[in-house]
């Protein structure tokens, strides 16, 4: 049984091949109008979503499949009865899952438990689907992965942090961080050594840098993410503001990249906090091609784990 949970788990051999598929999925949309007929995705959230349901969501609608979104408002998941007993009955009736869920453990015990496929749509440790996207984007704006260095700004103990150092290793990509000297702030000192271990394979560089320009300093893409992740209270915002202001990507950091950088952010966005409005809707950022990517993505993930492909 295949499960997309975290991407160290891929080999290289496995995303290049997802990353070159969504790309050939986008391309011929049509060869796969019918490959999920008579098919279910069931979509469990424990958090809100807007790009990772609709995509998901509309992806099946155009392989010809369905999917059924439920809300864990709705569920009994892990509180009137165990995630065990959830997965064991869902896998009776559907066949592949994806599942936002606040915690990790929650998702691998689903997983261990189902007998269909099981993607950790956003947990607290990996958003993969995410970083299958983003190198797809970045493979058709570049021409290819391997030696480009990507910089990621801002609030770094982070799922989307986590899945970009696996899947930049993966691919051969160099990793900066720029982030600050705050453990509240920094890579969980195992998700480093994970992606260095993978990296020391692929000839590529994990760093984490805690001055901003030197961390965008010669990057060919410079990444953010919310500083306001969805778990994260409100009370806590004025305070995380105040400590990730130096890691903000605004014109002025930019310059500091390569030339012709691109800027990219998983979105949500919001402007004036991880960066300007200048950078967001400005020539360098291709973070609409990123979101509409992730419908292509998607494909390729629900396909490759049913043997689809
Ligand atoms: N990037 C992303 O996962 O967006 P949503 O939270 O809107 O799904
Ligand atoms: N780090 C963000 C990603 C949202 C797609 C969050 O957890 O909310």
């Amino acid at each position: 049984m295949k499960h997309l949970l975290a991407l160290k788990d891929l080999t290289s051999n496995e995303i290049l091949f997802l990353i070159d598929k969504a790309i050939e999925i986008k391309k011929n949309p049509e060869k796969y109008s019918t490959a999920m007929k008579d098919k279910t995705l069931l979509m469990i959230f424990e958090k809100p979503s807007l790009r990772t349901r609709l995509s998901f969501e509309t992806g099946m609608t155009q392989m010809g499949g369905h999917a059924i979104f439920y809300s864990i408002k709705d569920s009994p998941l892990g509180k009137k009865e165990s995630i065990h007993d959830t997965a064991k009955t869902a896998s009776r009736y559907v066949d592949i899952i994806m599942a936002r869920l606040n915690k990790f453990t929650d998702l691998k015990e689903l997983a261990d438990n189902s007998s269909v496929p099981v993607i950790d749509a956003l947990s607290d440790m990996n958003h993969p689907c995410q970083i299958i996207c983003d190198l797809q984007t970045i493979k058709e704006k570049k021409g290819k992965l391997k030696g480009l260095t990507l910089t990621y700004m801002g609030d770094s103990e982070n799922n989307v942090t986590y899945s970009l150092m696996h899947g930049c290793a993966l691919v051969g990509m160099n990793i900066k961080i720029g982030c600050p000297n705050d453990k509240r702030f920094m890579p969980k000192e195992s998700v480093i050594q994970e992606a260095e271990e993978i990296a020391k394979k692929t000839g590529s560089t994990v760093k984490i840098i805690h001055d901003p320009i030197e961390a965008v300093k010669n990057a060919d893409i410079v990444y953010t993410d919310s500083w306001m992740s969805y778990h994260i209270p409100e009370s806590e915002q004025e305070e995380r503001i105040k400590v990730l202001k130096p890691f903000q990507v605004n014109s002025e950091l930019m310059k500091h990249a390569k030339k012709d950088a691109l800027f990219m952010n998983c979105l949500p966005a919001m402007r004036g906090f991880e960066q300007t409005a200048d950078v967001i809707d400005g020539p360098q950022s291709i973070v609409f091609d990123q979101a509409e990517n992730r419908l292509h993505a998607q494909k390729a993930i629900i396909l490759w784990l049913l043997g689809k492909i």
